[in-house]
């Protein structure tokens, strides 16, 4: 998508549509000025409450006189409690409307407060880029009739305001369009993306982002004792594969390191899964997050240092498949019970942990569509963090405030220790029944990290997908990650 910041008075620039957001209880500046340019038609419509400027509200106006052709009004509800959020869904709102009309849109951004000014102009984008999102790569009929946008115009008022705008709307396009590209890894059909041809995607994101690539093949995976992984991967023809991404500045203060559930397709295994197993394709979707992520940061070029290792497995079932009762020991000499081989993310993660922990490193952070019960806990569109310091645990979730990649902090007390204690190996993959899933989750993985203090642990597995679509995010795959983690490591 294109994207393009103009300064000038909003009356005089040709567009098929113009986008006015305003609030319900304050007209905002740019409200005003069409208020006078279209005088009677306006006011016909606030006063017949057709528009009443809530929030989400949108309604259109043909304005054939002005140079605008058409005007969409979209409510931004109380003006006290706009805030980014507000600003990306009403963007995602107008997108939706407006592209049924047009392949592109204006946004006049008349904010005279300097300060923020990029950040909400970033929010628009974002909120542009990801509503206009489509998977079309299986499409092959009526391409013609799909309606997208192709590109945007935002218009600020002063020359001055133009740097500022412009710094906002890179910033956006890069964002939307990094968690736009983990939505293609998600959405794309587990046959198509395996571990084998995410190996090749990681080949072609190193090439292209100047990426250190380091790839551990089945050979290597025994070799380097990493047979937690091995085991779950035993079902698939295709085998597991550790990919080890690294982006590295000079000017970098410490060492960052992510490993994220590449789990390519989850069936269950032996604990063969009775339902959702045509979203299963969505269990690599911490590794998606991942690779977005790179991009971003990339394309940003920020001064860190930053190592993603990916576990990319196929979680099956055949005559050679790991099964429930078995016993895998993970890189770090530990020991897991296979309780239930359909936990399989917390195993494959099990040596991702291990062996980022050999690594010198300053902080790991592992991101995983590791359990169902994360959809009960938060609802579809947050993630779970789980840290033993408040920190790291407190930065994510503040990283998500303000990204739009929510996240909402899950205890690990002590307590829960006991409910992954199995009576033959040093752990077990379950905890007890099905009480606190998530917790029993990362009090499994905090086996495997080295130094738990500076380690956290996301759980995405409801944040991955979107059954009923939302303002800025289209059904299925939403990109959830991709934001928060960029954020996350450019404000750590
Ligand atoms: N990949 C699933 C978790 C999942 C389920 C993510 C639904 C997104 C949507 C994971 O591997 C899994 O199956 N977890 C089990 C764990 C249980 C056996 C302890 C679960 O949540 O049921
Ligand atoms: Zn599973
Ligand atoms: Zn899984």
């Amino acid at each position: 998508m294109k994207g393009t910041v103009i300064h000038g008075a909003l009356g005089s620039h040709n567009t098929d549509m113009l986008i006015i957001f305003t609030a319900e209880d304050e007209d905002s500046a740019e409200y005003k000025t069409v208020e006078k340019l279209l005088g009677d038609d306006i006011k016909a419509l606030r006063e017949s409450k057709e528009f009443t400027g809530k929030k989400l509200q949108a309604a259109m106006l043909r304005t054939p006189k002005q140079a605008f052709k058409k005007l969409l009004l979209v409510g931004l509800g109380k003006k006290q409690e706009v805030n980014l959020e507000t600003l990306r869904r009403a963007a995602g709102t107008a997108v939706k409307v407006a592209r049924e009309f047009s392949d592109h849109l204006t946004v006049p951004f008349h904010d005279d407060k300097a300060e923020g000014l990029d950040q909400a102009i970033q929010a628009i984008t974002e909120g542009i880029v990801l509503s206009n999102y489509k998977f079309l790569k299986y499409k092959t009929q009526g391409l013609d009739e799909i309606k997208q946008l192709k590109r945007f115009t935002i218009i600020v008022e002063k020359t001055e305001q133009q740097e500022k705008a412009k710094q906002g709307l890179h910033r956006g396009l890069i964002l939307g369009e990094a968690a736009n590209y983990a939505r293609d890894l998600v959405n794309t059909p587990a046959s198509d993306l395996n571990p084998a041809t995410m190996e090749k995607e990681a080949k072609r994101l190193a090439r292209e982002h100047d990426l250190d690539l380091t790839i551990l093949n089945e050979g290597k995976l025994r070799s380097r004792k990493m047979e937690a992984m091995l085991a779950v991967g035993r079902g698939s023809p295709v085998k597991p594969r550790l990919l080890v991404l690294e982006y590295k500045k000079r000017k970098a203060k410490e060492h960052l390191i992510f490993c994220g559930k590449g789990v390519t397709y989850d069936s269950g295994g032996y604990n063969l899964k009775t339902k959702m197993l045509e979203a299963m394709k969505d269990d690599m979707g911490g590794a998606a997050a991942l690779m977005g992520m790179l991009v971003a940061i990339a394309k940003l070029k920020l001064p860190v240092h930053v190592t993603v290792i990916i576990g990319a497995v196929e979680n099956m079932i055949s005559g050679n498949a790991y099964k429930p009762g078995d016993v895998v020991k993970a890189m770090n000499g530990k020991t897991i019970e296979v309780a239930n081989t359909d936990a399989e993310g917390r195993i494959v993660l099990a040596d991702c942990l291990s062996y980022a922990s050999t690594l010198k490193n300053d902080g790991i952070i592992d991101i995983a569509t590791l359990t169902g019960a994360a959809m009960v806990a938060l609802g579809a569109n947050a993630a779970a963090v789980c840290s033993p310091t408040d920190g790291i645990a407190e930065g994510l979730v503040a990283a998500g405030d303000v990204s739009g990649d929510r996240a909402w902090r899950i205890p690990m007390w002590d307590d829960y220790k006991e409910d992954i204690k199995s009576e033959i190996a040093d752990v077990k993959n379950l905890g007890f029944q099905f009480y606190a899933g998530i917790a029993a989750g990362a009090i499994f993985l905090q086996e495997f990290v080295k130094e738990p203090k500076k380690w956290a642990h996301i759980d995405m597995g409801a944040a991955v997908n979107e059954e009923r679509e939302r303002p800025c995010i289209p059904k299925g795959a939403t990109g959830w990650g991709v934001r928060i983690l960029t954020n996350y490591v450019e404000n750590r």
